[in-house]
Formats: structure tokens, C-alpha cells, sequence
């Protein structure tokens, strides 16, 4: 977790609160000679205070591991999932990104918490591998009780890492998760590229919505493979497309299991009805 600020320093707590460790980590403040993890020190501190409770129990925070951006930045070649949640800038969030790629393993989930500032602006400049493991996690305030978590991909994120990350914020982590407008442009825009193709070797036709997306979304897909640059950014977009309908459609079976049991809560069954 980069920054130990309002957001970092819950987000921290967070996956301690269902058993995960984490390492949490901020700059350290220019003329320090004491104690250069103080601003990581502080924020757990914060945490552990906070009303109402970011962590289930104090015990979570023995999970939580703080130092400093400059001393412990290698630690970060280890992690599974690096969340960024610095200040909102965007020439602070670049450079922090540069000096996490020169440790940075290969696959490492990198995510940033902002609010505003635009997913392909964030990966201006990154590698390949940056881009393809980046998206926005968007947490909010206070992190433990509020259950929504917007996530934002890019045009490069891949796509079987947001089906993932889905998966286990809803699964793991407990969260309702949303997937943006943005999302929707970006699938739109993918199905717009795969239309210009042309004739109709490859068609598939989706109906699909969703309760928190409050529309129905249509999704007619004809694809022409050499219309391409290669087999590969065919698939890709492919896959795109198909895991934004997986996610569609389980949100609204899902939406629509909701909207049964309120519906049975309402009119329970009469037990003494003549034939109940
Ligand atoms: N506060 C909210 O309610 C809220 C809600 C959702 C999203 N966000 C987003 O979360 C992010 C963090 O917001 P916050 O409210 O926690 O901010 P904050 O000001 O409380 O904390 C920011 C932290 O970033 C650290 N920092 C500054 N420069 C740094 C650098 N170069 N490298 C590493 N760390 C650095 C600061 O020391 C500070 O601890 C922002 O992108 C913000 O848009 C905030």
C-alpha cells in the first residue's frame, strides 16, 4: 500500500480484516533523522483510532507491516498487488510509478485509488507489462463500511486480471463492486472496433443488464479477424468483450436474486392458507 494517508492507512486494514498482510509505506518527510517510516507509523496509529473502527479487531494490525517509499521500495518486487493512494497528482502518482517499475516482478497487480484523474493518463510513459497489470481501484470513505469499489480499467488492462480483480473484491474482500461508465465506453468502443470489421463470420448477440447499471446494455458483435493486426488483438478484444458480459450478466442474475428475496420478505406465505 503506497501512501498512509486517510485512504492508504484503511486500505491497509482492509485485507488485514479478512487475513491478509500487507506492507504500508509513505515518504519520509524531508529532514527526518528520527524515525523515517513516521508517516506510515502515524497512519496505522490513525487506523487503530479510528471511529468508526477501519480494522475488525486491533489484532488485524499485527498484518500490517509500515516503513518508507526510499528504504523498504524493493520489498515491492515480492508483493502480489500494489495499490497506490498518494496525493492526488498527477506528476507525483508518474513519479512514484517510474521508481516502482525499477523493481518491479513482472505480473504484479498495480492499482491506483484515485478519484479523478483519468486511467490513461495514469499509465502515460509505463511499460507493457505496467499497463497490462494497471487499473483503477477506487475505495471509499470510510473504506470498511462502504461496500462499493468502482474499477476502472484502461484499453491495455488485461482483461482476465479484471475478471480477477472482480471476483475476488466481491468474493474476498466483501465489496459491491461497480464497474464505470468508463467501462461501458470501453467495451462500446471495443464493439465498435470489432463492427468496422465488416461481414459476420463471428456474431454474437448479448442482452444482458444489470440493476446498478440501470439499463439494459446490447451488445451485437461482428467480428472479421483479418480486419486486425493480428490474431492476437483479436482475441484480445474478444475476451474483452466476453468477460464484460460475464460480469453483466452475473450482476443482474445477481440483482435479480435480490429483487425475489425482498419480494418473498414482503408476502411471506401464509402458513395457515388453506394448501400452504
Ligand atoms: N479522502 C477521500 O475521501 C478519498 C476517497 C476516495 C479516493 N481518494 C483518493 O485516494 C488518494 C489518496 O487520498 P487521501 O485522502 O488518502 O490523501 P491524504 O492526503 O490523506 O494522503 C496522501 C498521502 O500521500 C503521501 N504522499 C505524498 N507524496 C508522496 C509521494 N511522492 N510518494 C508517496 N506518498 C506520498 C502523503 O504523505 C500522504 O500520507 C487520492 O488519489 C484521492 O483522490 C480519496
Amino acid at each position: 500500500m503506497l501512501g498512509a494517508g486517510v485512504m492508504g492507512a484503511a486500505i491497509a486494514a482492509h485485507p488485514a480484516n479478512v487475513g491478509i498482510p500487507s506492507l504500508l509505506l509513505d515518504i519520509v518527510p524531508p529532514n527526518e533523522k528520527k524515525d523515517r517510516d513516521i508517516i506510515a507509523r502515524t497512519g496505522l496509529e490513525k487506523a487503530l483510532k479510528a471511529k468508526p473502527a477501519s480494522f475488525y479487531s486491533k489484532r488485524g494490525a499485527q498484518l500490517v507491516t509500515i516503513g518508507n517509499i526510499e528504504d523498504d521500495l524493493e520489498e515491492l518486487a515480492d508483493v502480489d498487488w500494489i495499490i497506490e493512494a498518494v496525493i492526488e497528482r498527477l506528476d507525483i502518482k508518474h513519479a512514484l510509478y517510474t521508481k516502482i517499475e525499477t523493481v518491479l516482478t513482472p505480473g504484479t497487480i498495480i492499482s491506483s485509488n484515485t478519484s479523478g484523474l483519468p486511467a490513461h493518463m495514469l499509465v502515460e510513459g509505463r511499460s507493457d507489462d505496467f499497463r497490462r497489470n494497471f487499473l483503477i481501484t477506487h475505495f471509499f470513505n470510510p473504506v470498511r463500511y462502504m461496500k462499493l469499489l468502482e474499477i476502472v480499467p484502461t484499453n491495455n488492462t488485461n482483461p482476465q486480471l479484471l475478471l480477477f480483480m472482480e471476483q475476488f473484491a466481491t468474493n474476498v474482500l466483501g465489496k459491491g463492486v461497480v464497474l464505470t461508465p468508463s467501462f461501458r465506453t470501453l467495451v462500446e468502443r471495443k464493439v465498435e472496433k470489432l463492427t468496422r470489421g465488416g461481414a459476420v463470420p463471428l456474431a454474437v448477440r448479448v442482452t444482458c443488464g444489470s440493476q446498478r447499471f440501470q439499463r439494459t446494455v446490447r451488445l451485437v458483435v461482428r467480428a472479421r479477424r483479418r480486419s486486425f493486426s493480428s490474431e492476437s488483438s483479436a482475441d484480445h478484444l474478444l475476451t474483452a468483450v466476453e468477460g464484460a458480459v460475464d460480469i453483466l450478466c452475473r450482476q443482474m442474475r445477481e440483482a435479480q436474486t435480490r429483487r425475489r428475496r425482498v419480494r418473498t420478505r414482503r408476502s411471506p406465505v401464509d402458513a395457515n392458507a388453506p394448501g400452504a
